[in-house]
């Protein structure tokens, strides 16, 4: 009796543990068989894109974040709008700042070619990303598979998802909370700044009205290409890693300590607050940033995937089948 009670319980457990996550159909090996080639046909296509502009890289990394925020890592940031149907491209944090959904069809196409049907948007966008913080001198990471795409999207949940540049740090954590991740994964994920550009209408209020915690040295620099008058040079960029923005390094959280970080949001992470000795020990050990960065982008990865019989894998990853 004794032995039955607790076989019974043990069932319940494990099936517990497959319901309750949400992750648990994601696996590294889920196109194994359905598509061998799928790493190397991807990282060549991501390749190519970033001798084409180095830049690439840090769109392709911020495309899967802004896809993985907005009800889960669906490839909704991909549909286009149409005439009857608003997509997340127009989202406030999205409207022309994001980019790179012409390397995305690039990849897509020869993933079809390949293995054809088989592997969706969301998945492209989470192996493209690995790929580019790898190129760009990063660490790398398994990357967890068998995401399906969305045959909806929201831009009022892009609205209200993704964390402005303006946020404080309690703002920047409670948000990054509500998906599932934590204060140490914030401070780590943010390290995405090492690569890629900010516009001027993001920085403009931090490098004109800022006193506390900003290098006037560095304020100055950036207002040469940053015009203070709202309207004017909005889309005027500056890169978000001074030294080296195409090199995935710990230059980021140099520049925080220095007191140069370009976002108001940036410079949070180093205000005198609790994720202060977070940046320090970054800045001490690039091993350590690399792991946690590895880490946090695998949990990134595992909010709110569609799986099973949800969602479709798109053959265009502009619109829905
Ligand atoms: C912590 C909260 C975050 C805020 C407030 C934030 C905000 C921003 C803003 C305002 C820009 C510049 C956009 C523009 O001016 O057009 C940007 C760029 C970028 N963000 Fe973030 N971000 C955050 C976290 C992340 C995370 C978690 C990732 C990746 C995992 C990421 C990756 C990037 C990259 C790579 C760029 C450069 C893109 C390019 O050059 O095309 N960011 N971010
Ligand atoms: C999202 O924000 C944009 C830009 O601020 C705005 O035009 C749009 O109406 C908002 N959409 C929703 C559904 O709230
Ligand atoms: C700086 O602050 C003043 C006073 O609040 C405001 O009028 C001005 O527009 C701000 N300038 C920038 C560039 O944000």
């Amino acid at each position: 009796m004794a032995s039955l009670i607790s076989f019974s319980t043990l069932n319940i457990f494990v099936v517990f543990l497959i319901i309750g996550s949400t992750s648990a159909q994601l696996s590294t090996n889920f196109y194994c068989y359905s598509c061998p080639n799928l790493f190397d046909t991807v990282k060549s296509a991501v390749q190519s894109a970033i001798s084409k502009e180095a830049r690439m890289g840090a769109s392709l990394l911020r495309l899967f974040f802004h896809d993985c925020f907005v009800n889960g890592c669906d490839g909704s940031i991909l549909l286009d709008d149409t005439s009857t149907f608003t997509g997340e491209k127009r989202a406030a944090p999205n409207f022309n700042s994001v980019r790179g959904f012409e390397v995305v069809d690039d990849i897509k196409s020869a993933v079809e070619k390949a293995c054809p049907g088989v592997v969706s948007c969301a998945d492209v966008l989470a192996v493209a990303s690995r790929d580019s913080v790898v190129i760009l001198g990063g660490p790398s990471w398994d990357v967890k598979l068998g995401r399906r795409d969305a045959r909806t999207a929201s831009q009022a949940a892009a609205n209200n998802s993704i964390p402005p540049p303006t946020s404080n740090l309690n703002a920047l954590i409670s948000n990054f909370n509500a998906h599932g991740l934590s204060t140490k994964d914030l401070v780590a994920l943010s390290g995405s700044h090492t690569i890629g550009q900010a516009r001027c209408t993001n920085f403009r209020a931090r490098i004109y009205n800022e006193t506390n915690n900003l290098d006037r040295s560095f304020a100055r620099a950036r207002q040469s290409n940053c015009p203070s008058v709202s309207g004017s040079g909005d889309n005027n960029l500056a890169p978000l890693d001074l030294q080296t923005p195409t090199n995935f390094d710990i230059n980021y959280f140099n520049n925080l300590v220095n007191r140069r970080g370009l976002l108001h949001s940036d410079q949070q992470l180093y205000n005198g607050g609790s994720t202060d000795s977070a940046v320090t020990d970054y800045t001490n050990n690039p091993g350590s940033f690399f792991s946690d960065f590895a880490s946090a982008m695998i949990k990134m990865g595992d909010i709110k995937p569609l799986t099973g019989s949800n969602g479709e894998i798109r053959k265009n990853c502009r619109r829905i089948n």
